[in-house]
């Protein structure tokens, strides 16, 4: 069973006092239409803290006005049953009037550099909105661990950057990409794939595979390692050989920093993201 709370301050009191009564609190924020990744960050947060709790709010902040809120996908019942199933007990589930009374907001949370390239490049308000949403939802869950998908990784290394800037009581926690079983990253934006899209959409996966493969075999045998260039092709030739798909970036990155990489070799993260007719798909691996 699930308590769900539409207020604020009811489900802050509900944290403080379980926190009080000696309760470690594990929180996943999400904006609903959940799907096995979602859940994978909740069993995630159960196992690791004595109490799970969730966040289901589409947040008006981080979509530009030419996007998708009002089309974004919402089914509260079934989110409820996947939160009670993954071992969450309390959901906060606001109003954009409780969230945001007096219409938008006057204070905002922006987390300069790593939020430039990118996702950023091409939504250039979007991580202030996910920022200021999520410092807000730390704010009314207090002292926690927070939980977050790698597949959205620069959102990981901005709210990571944040929390650890702005000294929230919170440790910022990054969870393994969940796929279907042919490569695609689970997402919510996936059920926008007509049949021709979903088909072709693993390129995405396959191509970071091999590329991710190219990068360590030059690195494992010390032969020279390949470009970054020669990296990032492998992605870019496969995904130019798809119709349906077209690529808006891909780029091998330090895995912290987000900075572009001059070389191969490091901890360092390939990131990629096409469009699929209006749909854009993001995913990335790690190499190195
Ligand atoms: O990843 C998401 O679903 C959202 O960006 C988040 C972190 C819940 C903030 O609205």
């Amino acid at each position: 069973m699930v308590d769900v709370h539409r207020s604020i301050d009811g489900f802050r009191s509900t944290l403080d006092s379980l926190r009080r009564e000696g309760a470690t609190v594990g929180f996943v924020p999400t904006m609903g239409y959940l799907h096995e990744g979602h859940a994978s960050l909740m069993r995630a947060a159960r196992r690791d803290c004595d109490v799970a709790v969730a966040s289901i709010f589409v947040n008006p902040l981080q979509f530009a006005a030419s996007e998708d809120l009002s089309t974004y996908p919402r089914d509260i019942d079934r989110d409820l049953d996947v939160c009670s199933g993954a071992g969450i007990s309390h959901v906060l589930h606001p109003s954009v009037e409780e969230m945001y009374p007096g219409g938008p907001v006057l204070t905002s949370v922006s987390v300069s550099k790593i939020t430039e390239r990118f996702e950023g490049a091409s939504r250039p308000t979007h991580f202030s909105g996910v920022a200021t949403v999520v410092a807000k939802l730390f704010s009314i869950v207090g002292p926690c661990r927070s939980y977050f998908g790698e597949k959205d990784f620069q959102q990981l290394a901005v709210v990571r950057r944040m929390a650890r800037d702005l000294s929230m009581p919170v440790e910022v926690i990054g969870c393994p990409i969940v796929r279907e079983p042919d490569g695609l990253a689970m997402s919510s934006r996936n059920v926008y794939l007509d049949a021709a899209q979903r088909d072709a959409a693993p390129v995405l996966y396959r191509s970071l595979q091999r590329a991710a493969s190219l990068a360590s075999t030059g690195v494992l045998t010390s032969s020279d390692a390949p470009s970054v260039n020669e990296v990032e092709s492998v992605v870019a030739d496969a995904i130019a050989a798809v119709p349906e798909a077209e690529l808006d970036y891909v780029a091998l990155v330090d895995a912290l920093t987000l900075e572009p990489a001059h070389a191969v070799g490091g901890s360092q993260r390939l990131l990629v993201a096409a469009r699929f007719g209006s749909t854009r798909l993001l995913d990335n691996i790690a190499v190195g």
